[in-house]
């Protein structure tokens, strides 16, 4: 049978490299555009700048337009992950211009599906001057997106280019508002520093492990019918030692609207949509790595 292709950004980065091999594990042709070549390769990559719209047609075309039946979507992870490690103009410009340019190349060589990486920073909460609370937890979809900082606004604003794609098109983008990615080789660290629990507070102590990304990367590109839709990604538990409720009384204790019961490690970011609309479920939980 012959092999879909699927196009990666970012695949030479922490969460990219394992979103490329579960794809080629799952039997896909994965083509990795990046402006760094990964430390393994593991498939074919194209250095791109993927701000310039032109080196991202050209890069994507071989792939699309008369050969699009082979195309079956695009999985743009690559951003400046986080606020605060360039210019907060660097960091809006390459975030926000590489999505409009990779929705803008996908629209024009008819491919019709996109997985974008969001985040939960798009929240606020993470990179905000001044420390603000939750209006209610868990955190969902319908919960207010103020950020401050130029990393989670370039969020935010590639959620709304991707409604306008999706209006313009019809085509189907997904973006998953991540917890903290982490790979294997983070959860050791985290473990180590269980007991300063103010270090995750800004993120709600969320993890999402980079398997558990790649696989619903998987499931939004094998899905139709999504239209734009932004979902929380995060884990079912919490990457802290401590109960849920200890967290929050401790550290949070001006949120007065708990919408669940929180019982045990449970996550404060809701994921009950990407399970409901996907069919997600997490396999990899943090006190099992
Ligand atoms: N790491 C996290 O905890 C986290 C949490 C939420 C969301 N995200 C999002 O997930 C995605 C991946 O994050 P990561 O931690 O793997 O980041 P990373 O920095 O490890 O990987 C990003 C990759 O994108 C590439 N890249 C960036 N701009 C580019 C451009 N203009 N042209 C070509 N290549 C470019 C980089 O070379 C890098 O390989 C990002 O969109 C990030 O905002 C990350």
């Amino acid at each position: 049978m012959e092999k879909k292709t699927i196009i990666v950004t970012g695949g030479s980065g922490k969460a990219g490299v394992w979103i490329v091999k579960h794809f080629i594990e799952h039997n896909y042709e994965v083509i990795n555009l990046d402006w760094k070549l990964p430390a393994e390769p593991l498939c074919r990559t194209i250095i791109v700048d993927l701000n310039d719209l032109g080196q991202v047609h050209n890069a994507l075309a071989p792939f699309s337009g008369r050969n699009r039946s082979k195309v079956e979507g695009i999985v743009h992870f690559a951003a400046i992950p986080q606020a605060f490690t360039h210019p907060n103009d660097v960091c809006f410009r390459n975030n926000v211009m590489n999505t409009y340019n990779i929705l803008e190349a996908a629209a024009n060589l008819d491919i019709d599906k996109v997985v974008l990486a969001s985040s939960e920073s798009s929240y606020g909460i993470v990179f905000a001057g001044e420390f603000f609370a939750p209006h209610y937890l868990p955190l969902d979809e319908a919960h207010p997106q103020l950020p401050e900082d130029s990393y989670g606004l370039s969020k935010v604003v590639n959620e709304l280019t991707a409604e306008a794609f999706h209006r313009r098109t019809g085509m189907q983008v997904v973006s998953f508002r991540l917890g903290n990615i982490l790979v294997p080789e983070s959860y050791a660290a985290i473990r180590a520093n269980f007991a300063d629990t103010e270090s995750r507070k800004r993120i709600l102590w969320s993890y999402i492990d980079a398997r558990d990304v790649a696989a619903a990367c998987r499931l939004a590109l094998e899905k139709d019918g999504l239209g734009a839709r932004a979902m929380i990604l995060a884990a079912d538990d919490t990457s802290s030692d401590r109960t849920t409720k200890q967290l929050i009384e401790r550290h949070l204790p001006q949120v007065r609207e708990l919408r669940a019961p929180l019982e045990g490690r449970a996550s404060l970011l809701s994921n009950a949509l990407v399970k409901q609309l996907l069919g997600w479920k997490q396999q990899y939980y943090f006190m099992e790595q």
